[in-house]
């Protein structure tokens, strides 16, 4: 698998030899940042077919089965504070729907903050995680695209609210060339993060499908409801409360009406 996806990328790219494939491995995540705190350079990619301990955001589970995704970590060393990466999330998520739509012509839309959806379900999650080395931040960026599976593929409680590309396009999935897709995409989203915030989140924004829509904030012990009205600079979301309040919202669930089920 490796060498296809090395196959197609460019002879020249600058992370080619700094790609590792596993055909088993708990989580890319967890074993990207047990790297990046022994010191791997920027630019290390971890890959698997197959995740045990496949992790989401909110301590959730990814689930991560073999020969039907990619499961991809890429260790940053941005070079910045942590509070300039406050739109990592939303610069990852731009660059895996550009790398689907490059490899498969579908375009998912973006449930804030970290999902990409077609229709009403999910078929890519992201989870960013930010380590500190020394007085160095180090970026943990974690994508899962479910490529190859077909519904039985999914356990019984992710059915109704997940999906794979091969199910929407009703065609077969190359998974190495959206996985060298998704690895030049984030070449480009790192080569921009920090030099063209506005340019990458007004992309993100506009491919939000959570933004114009009713949502529940869920929080420990309250739910919220309103009416999201944007994405700030840097990821959060303007919501519109049904007290009459307009708050950025960072964190927390939004279920928005009509997507996973919430109707
Ligand atoms: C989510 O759905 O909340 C995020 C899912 C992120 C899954 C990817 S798969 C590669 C990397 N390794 C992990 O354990 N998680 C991310």
């Amino acid at each position: 698998m490796l060498n296809k996806i090395l196959n197609h990328l460019p002879g020249d790219h600058p992370w080619q030899n700094l790609i590792t494939w596993y055909d088993t491995i708990d989580s890319t995540n967890t074993r990207a940042k047990q790297l990046a705190l022994s010191g791997a350079p920027h630019g290390t990619v971890l890959m698997a077919d197959r995740q045990t301990g496949g992790r989401g955001r909110m301590g959730r589970s990814f689930h991560s089965p073999s020969g039907c995704g990619v499961y991809l970590s890429v260790i940053l060393r941005p070079r910045c504070a942590p509070r300039e990466l406050m739109h990592l999330t939303c610069a990852t998520a731009v660059a895996a729907r550009a790398a689907v739509e490059k490899a498969t012509g579908l375009a998912p839309d973006i449930k804030w903050t970290n999902d990409l959806v077609c229709g009403r379900q999910k078929v890519a999650g992201i989870l960013t995680e930010l380590v500190t080395v020394g007085s160095e931040t180090c970026a943990i960026v974690g994508i899962g695209i479910n490529c190859c599976q077909k519904s039985g593929d999914f356990p019984e409680e992710l059915r109704d609210i997940a999906t794979s590309l091969a199910m929407v396009s009703g065609k077969e999935i190359d998974r190495s060339l959206v996985a060298a897709c998704l690895i030049q995409e984030l070449w480009a989203m790192d080569r921009d993060l920090l030099t063209e915030k506005s340019a990458l989140m007004a992309r993100y924004q506009a491919a939000c499908i959570t933004v114009g829509k009713d949502i529940s904030l869920l929080l420990p012990g309250e739910v919220r409801h309103g009416h999201a009205l944007g994405v700030d600079g840097d990821g959060a979301l303007i919501v519109r409360f049904e007290d009459g309040s307009t708050e950025p919202v960072q964190s927390g669930e939004v279920s928005v009406r009509g997507m996973y089920g919430y109707l």
